[in-house]
């Protein structure tokens, strides 16, 4: 029998060719949990040639050895892939491609003999000069990476086809509102075109993320649903269990909105809101997701008051373990306006979300971890079951696509109570990832790690499209810092203030208990 020559192209196909990973930032803590860890699973997955090679650019004095230890330490604790008895060999070809290079990120000079090793370990390698530099970095200090990056030649200009090819990964967070996107896109263009640039969101690496796309482009049977005509509203969440750990000056700065809000929940936004793209290639899909961010209906004073809440939790206890309340967090203001709540309602004009309102809520020290989006679809035209139906609490039906944890789709439905009864109760339909496919999802740094290298920039975010989400959050931020008010308070362990509780209710709705 002949092979398949669809299934010949794609195994070819998504082996990248051989190329030098360079992370800038490579003693932090995602280098060591993330980066190598997904690396090496790829490795293992036979995903990646075996002249691959990962060179870590940091200040502190470790060199090749030292470098080489503490990944081995961050594979064995972190990779989904571990090394095991019978694997030492892996493990042996792996780390002899990982090197390091001490550097400071403002020092030219740092980026001459950056060059010159590169230059030496490719020779030794076998690797045509293809780079992917990585900025692993707290994000002021990408500007002067780029920089510097630019003026020691080390950046080859040109999109997926350009041989050898330089493509440049950039760590979240893209800029901090409107102003500082722009300026930070500028200053990535004067370097790279738009087409080398991979702006990590690892949301995007999940596959369940990815699965919104299957589920709503690879079937015939949802999509016609999939609109104004036949849903009534939807819920998207993003809850964490636990606090800021200890994050105060981070956090401080950035509150809820922008560490969770502006980037991972807005591409589920995209992912659930937009129109089928012409292919899945890079640009159709990006031009669909840009499309909705677009359509985001820009909120007035007035909707801004009525439609947004923010809120922080005080004191209390999340899954029977005490929190303390955010103001008491080591560097956190004692009267601290921070949110760690955010609850918004808003509008999609666009011809398929015409009068369906989306309501959205993303917060910390909440009873559970938890993200997901859900359709919640109009009830019934006629209640041909009644007052029986109503009685034991007939619902409208929901999709819900759970992101994470305990990854799957369930689609909850009325049915008749058994016995000689018209009541009907509502039951669900489930798809769950772990018992479907019984292998686990390979992490997302693995999956964003492996596009970039083979040029697919499909899951990473355009430049445009960032600012475009900027441009709706920072009207947000704005009102917020211009009305002065206070925030609403909560519990830790519950969910959320009250007037988020009012923000659906007033509409007849309520949010949904995960
Ligand atoms: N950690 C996570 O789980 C996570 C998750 C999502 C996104 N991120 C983002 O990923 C980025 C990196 O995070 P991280 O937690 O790994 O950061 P980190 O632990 O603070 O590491 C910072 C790294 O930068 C290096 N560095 C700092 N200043 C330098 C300089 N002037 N010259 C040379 N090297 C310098 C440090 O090297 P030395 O210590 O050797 O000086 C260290 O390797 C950040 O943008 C963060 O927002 C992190």
């Amino acid at each position: 029998m002949s092979e398949n020559p669809l299934r010949v192209g794609l195994v070819e196909e998504r082996i990248p060719e051989p190329c030098t990973v360079v992370i800038f930032g490579a003693s932090g803590d995602l280098t060591k949990r993330k980066l190598v860890p997904a690396l090496y699973s790829l490795a293992r997955e036979r995903l990646v040639p075996p002249g691959l090679t990962v060179l870590g650019f940091a200040r502190r004095p470790i060199g090749d050895d030292g470098f080489r230890a503490a990944m081995r330490e961050g594979v064995e604790k972190f990779a989904r892939r571990r090394p095991v008895a019978g694997d030492e060999a892996l493990w042996a070809s792996f780390a002899q491609g990982i090197f390091y290079h001490q550097g400071t990120f403002d020092d030219p000079e740092s980026y001459r003999a950056l060059a010159a090793r590169l230059a030496e370990i490719d020779a030794a390698r076998g690797v045509p000069g293809n780079r992917v530099f990585y900025l692993s970095t707290p994000p002021g200090d990408f500007p002067v990476i780029l920089r510097n990056l630019g003026a020691a030649g080390l950046v080859v200009r040109g999109g997926a086809g350009t041989r050898p090819f330089t493509r440049i990964i950039v760590e979240k967070p893209f800029g901090t509102d409107l102003e500082s996107a722009r300026v930070l896109n500028r200053q990535v263009l004067e370097v790279a075109d738009e087409r080398q640039i991979y702006r990590i969101d690892h949301y995007l690496g999940k596959e369940t993320v990815q699965n919104l796309m299957a589920f709503r482009f690879a079937n015939a049977i949802f999509e016609p649903l999939w609109n104004n005509r036949f849903v009534d509203h939807v819920q998207i969440t993003g809850a964490e269990a636990i606090g800021i750990e200890g994050r105060g000056d981070y956090f401080e700065s950035a509150g809820i909105l922008r560490d969770m809000v502006q980037n991972h929940l807005m591409q589920i936004v995209s992912l659930t809101a937009m129109e089928t793209p012409v292919t899945m290639g890079a640009n159709d899909l990006r031009d669909e997701k840009v499309k909705v961010v677009k359509a985001l209906r820009v909120m007035d004073d007035a909707a801004l008051e009525r439609d947004v809440v923010r809120g922080q939790y005080t004191a209390g206890s999340v899954g029977g373990k005490a929190l303390g309340g955010y103001r008491n967090e080591p560097k956190v203001a004692p009267d601290s306006k921070t949110e760690t709540y955010v609850a918004l309602k808003f509008w999609i004009d666009s011809w398929r979300w015409a009068g369906v309102p989306f309501y959205l809520r993303s917060a910390k020290a909440m009873p559970k971890k938890v993200t997901e989006v859900a359709l919640v679809f109009k009830e019934a035209p006629l209640r041909l079951f009644g007052a029986a139906a109503a009685a034991v609490g007939s619902r409208a039906n929901v999709l819900a696509i759970r992101i994470q944890p305990d990854e799957g789709i369930s689609l909850n439905f009325g049915s008749k109570l058994p016995g000689p009864t018209t009541a009907i109760h509502p039951v669900n339909m489930e798809f769950r990832y772990g018992t479907s496919f019984g292998t686990e999802p390979p992490e997302a740094y693995e999956r964003l790690l492996l596009d970039c290298m083979l040029g697919d920039a499909s899951l990473f975010t355009r430049g445009d499209e960032v600012e475009a989400s900027w441009t709706w959050i920072s009207k947000i931020h704005q009102r917020w810092r211009a009305a002065g008010t206070d925030v609403a308070r909560y519990e830790a362990g519950t969910w959320g203030p009250a007037e988020a509780e009012a923000l659906l209710l007033r509409d007849g709705r309520s949010w949904r208990r995960p």
